[in-house]
């Protein structure tokens, strides 16, 4: 368990899928929390930890199974503030002496109970200050059992229509327990509860961005110890915080193989290497391999064939740059929560789902690696913080996501050397100008793609035949839906007319207005 002053805050896992969802909103307060799956809590673990406070998170069993998780009787008795989510809420009472009882499906007074709810006050508890709007509140239930009979000392505080226990508490003991789930977006006032509860239990909120490096910094110490890592460094955000943390803790012990396919964006590769081995002091490999990535690309049009083709090369070449280095026992990945948050599982921990461009998925096993994966309990906003943290630079920080396969798919049809060129330069005014225009920030993503068409124009007293573009902005929220963004016609006008002045092989300029779904953002 990390050394550490501030005030700590214990979960006990019980398997539920937005456990992390927890520590996030506790992280949001700057207040320090664990997880850790019910199976590993025990009354020593507790003590030596010493909380402030405890929550029980949900979890899919049921309480009236034998055999089903409990927290440690002892807990209890130990003085410490205690909050219970769902199955958490079911294993309290179970545990001191109440009821709970298998759903039933439909039918009031203590049900089955999925989705949106509104709960109504039954008098006044600290736990809900500031938190019923207008006589009710919306939560986010999902349980199948319910709680049929408090346990002595409890109270109710709020009911729905189909939890009459939805929120209790022994004030007395400061135990607090509610049926639904305050964590999730779908409880709108969720993030009050967290709060109210973090304040009852004293919390200072002392925890910051710059105490979580530093917990980060000794982890990462205590795993890798003197071996090696290496790091597949794409520039992205993701691969660049990890990168930039796992220096700070292990310093030359880290190297990066930056894989060049040179499907990049202007000037790309000089700015990240640059960024990271001239000013940051990192170990920075630039395997420069486009020969080899364009060479296989050749005279292939059909997208999937060209994503395949990128996959396998990039794997292939990492692991050859990667061979060279002696001693390297460690894999590093920017995997975030959103990575791994299919399933919390019960054998102890999450289970990881791959990305299929991002990283080396694949190669831990191949080569006999074992990952380090610093960022796997926060979310994309956080990292940045971090990112900001570790004094990587702001445009660095908030810059637009870039697909592994890079240009390819944003070349739709044959990619060759002239296209990419022009692509580059048009993508680079573009950018300029959004970011002139201050949107860049507004904006999820924007690029140019480069068309397989060319078309007629004249320029001057000329005759021109060359390619036509289109440019592409989105806003979105996780990238999984978006709209396109609503750029003025004097932006989109003045756009045009800079890519065709300035752009040799570009005489015409289109705006794409499809949203996601049904488009895709990128182009394949
Ligand atoms: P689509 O085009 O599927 O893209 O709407 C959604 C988001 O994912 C990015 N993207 C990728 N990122 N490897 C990546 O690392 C890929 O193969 C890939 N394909 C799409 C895309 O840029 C957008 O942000």
């Amino acid at each position: 368990m990390t050394d550490q002053i501030h005030d700590r805050l214990l979960i006990i896992d019980f398997g539920s899928q937005v456990t992390q969802l927890i520590a996030r909103r506790l992280r949001e307060l700057d207040v320090y929390c664990e997880i850790h799956p019910y199976q590993n809590v025990d009354a020593d673990l507790i003590r030596d930890m010493a909380p402030k406070a405890v929550i029980l998170s949900g979890g899919p069993d049921s309480v009236t199974r034998d055999g089903s998780p409990r927290a440690p009787d002892a807990l209890f008795d130990m003085g410490i503030p205690v909050l219970g989510i769902c199955y958490g809420q079911q294993v309290m009472m179970q545990q001191l002496g109440g009821l709970v009882e298998g759903g039933k499906i439909s039918g009031g007074g203590g049900t089955a109970e999925f989705g949106r709810a509104f709960v109504t006050p039954e008098g006044q508890l600290n736990l809900l200050d500031g938190w019923f709007g207008d006589g009710k509140e919306q939560v986010w239930m999902s349980h199948g059992d319910h709680v049929s009979k408090l346990a002595p000392g409890f109270e109710v505080y709020g009911t729905s229509p189909n939890a009459p226990y939805a929120i209790t508490a022994d004030t007395t003991r400061n135990f607090y327990a509610v049926q639904f789930h305050p964590e999730v977006h779908h409880t709108p006032k969720g993030a009050k509860l967290y709060e109210n509860f973090v304040r009852l239990a004293g919390f200072a909120g002392d925890w910051t961005m710059g105490a979580y490096r530093e917990e980060a910094v000794q982890r990462i110490r205590d795993q890798v110890g003197n071996k090696n890592v290496i790091c597949a460094l794409s520039g992205g955000v993701d691969s660049s915080v990890a990168a930039a943390l796992i220096h700070e803790a292990v310093g030359d012990q880290l190297t990066c193989v930056f894989v060049d396919h040179g499907l990049l964006r202007k000037n790309e590769a000089e700015e990240v290497v640059g960024m990271f081995r001239d000013h940051m002091n990192l170990q920075v490999i630039h395997a420069d391999e486009t020969e080899l990535f364009l060479g296989e690309l050749e005279g292939q049009s059909d997208p999937e064939t060209k994503r395949k083709i990128i996959g396998r090369l990039f794997i292939d070449v990492f692991q050859k740059y990667a061979d060279q280095i002696e001693g390297a026992e460690f894999l590093a990945q920017g995997t975030l929560y959103p990575d791994v948050i299919e399933s919390v599982s019960f054998s102890g921990g999450p289970s990881v789902t791959i990305k299929s461009h991002h990283n080396v998925g694949g190669l831990p096993e191949k080569m006999g690696l074992k990952l380090v994966e610093p960022l796997r309990e926060l979310f994309k906003d956080e990292v940045r913080a971090l990112g900001r943290e570790l004094g990587l630079p702001d445009h660095f920080i908030g810059r637009h996501p870039f697909p592994g396969p890079g240009l390819a798919i944003r070349c739709p049809g044959e990619i060759t050397r002239a296209k990419l060129d022009i692509l580059r330069e048009a993508d680079a005014v573009y950018i300029d100008q959004i970011r002139k225009h201050g949107l860049y920030d507004e904006i999820w993503q924007a690029f140019c793609a480069i068309l397989p068409v060319r078309t007629v124009g004249v320029m001057g007293d000329g005759r021109t035949y060359d390619y036509a573009c289109a440019l592409r902005a989105v806003t979105s929220v996780d990238g999984m839906t978006a709209d396109y963004y609503p750029f003025t016609h004097e932006f989109l006008g003045e756009t045009a007319t800079r890519i065709i002045n300035e752009v040799p092989g570009i005489n015409r300029v289109t705006y794409d207005i499809t949203s996601k779904p049904p488009g895709t953002i990128e182009w394949e």
